[in-house]
């Protein structure tokens, strides 16, 4: 099966209230496990690059694995740039054969970011090719003080719905990227672990009363770091302290009010260290890296089957 866009994926996700998974691959196990849990549960898959992945892995490297995930399974696989953070690495990717990007100026103020974003719908759209933007700023919502749900914070914005609809008709953007208390990494949270569902209903409500239909949202941040795997890592000697994630009712929740692709790397991180972690210390004379890496790229099968079928809601629908 040739790779696949996401808009295609979305149309179908929207209409069976299900999420599709955006794994960050950066080598060969995370792509053997992620595109192999997905087959298993006959889901649709989004693999996605960020630039620090092209820089780790090389570009080709990347491409070539891709390639083969495609081509030894029979499901439909879309492949994202993720955090695009310039119109030259958007254009490199959709050159490349990328089916979609996330060109990311959310950093920027209102109309640059737009300027950017517009800039890219351009090319990409020329290209056949998806353009997710992103409005709002992720970093360290919930840990400024007294920030609990606030629209504003020292670091973070969350995503204003009247802002959303205007971003959406002047940049052009296929599918959108909200802020509502979602942050990267494994520390998400200090005190309650919550997404403001409230702000994604109105976001959802002022881009539909706009007429734009049922618009497609993205989810970042969505890891829910797992505490059995991060009570696995530091049992093996890992150090680990006050992670905390998204609740999986709170992403399930999200997919019910279209949220389509949700974007998931630190818990593959962390099954994938958990499972090299636990050969280290129980086999020290080990050192043979498919004696560890295959049990980790196991853990990590086991994280995505569980999101695709248990979070998600996308295990069976990979031919809709
Ligand atoms: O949101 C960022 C992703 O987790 C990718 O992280 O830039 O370290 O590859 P990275
Ligand atoms: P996590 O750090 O929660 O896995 O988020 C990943 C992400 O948003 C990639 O763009
Ligand atoms: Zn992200």
């Amino acid at each position: 099966m040739p790779l696949t866009t996401t808009k295609q994926l979305f149309a179908k996700a929207l209409k069976g209230k299900y999420a599709i998974g955006a794994f960050n691959v950066n080598n060969m196990e995370l792509v053997q496990a992620i595109a192999e849990a997905c087959e298993e549960e006959k889901s649709p898959l989004i693999l996605q690059i960020s630039k620090g992945a092209r820089q780790y892995a090389n570009p080709v490297y990347l491409k070539k694995l891709i390639e083969a995930a495609v081509s030894l399974t029979n499901i439909p696989i879309a492949v994202h740039l993720d955090h695009g953070d310039s119109f030259e690495l958007c254009k490199d990717c959709i050159d490349e054969g990328f089916t979609s990007v996330m060109i990311d100026a959310s950093h920027e103020p209102f109309e640059k970011n737009v300027e950017i974003c517009r800039k890219v719908v351009e090319y990409a759209h020329k290209h056949d090719c998806v353009v997710e933007g992103e409005l709002g700023k992720l970093v360290g919502a919930q840990f400024d003080a007294g920030e609990a749900g606030g629209a504003h914070s020292a670091k973070g914005v969350y995503t204003d719905p009247d802002d959303a609809v205007r971003f959406v008709k002047e940049s052009g953007v296929d599918s959108l990227a909200v802020a509502i208390g979602n942050s990267h990494g494994a520390y998400k949270f200090k005190g309650s672990q919550k997404l403001d569902l409230d702000r994604l209903r109105a976001i959802k409500k002022a881009l539909m009363d706009a007429g734009l239909g049922d618009y497609p949202l993205v989810l970042h941040g969505a890891s829910s770091v797992p505490s059995e795997i991060v009570a696995e890592i530091n049992k093996y000697g890992g150090k680990i302290i006050d992670a905390a994630g998204v609740p999986e009712e709170d992403i399930a929740e999200a997919r019910r009010n279209g949220v389509v692709k949700v974007n998931i790397d630190t818990d593959l991180r962390l099954a994938l260290t958990s499972g090299i972690r636990k050969v280290f210390a129980e086999k020290p004379q080990e050192f043979d890296p498919r004696k560890y890496l295959g049990p980790a790229r196991q853990k990590v099968k086991e994280l995505v089957k569980h999101k695709v079928h248990d979070v998600l809601g996308c295990a069976g629908h990979a031919f809709d």
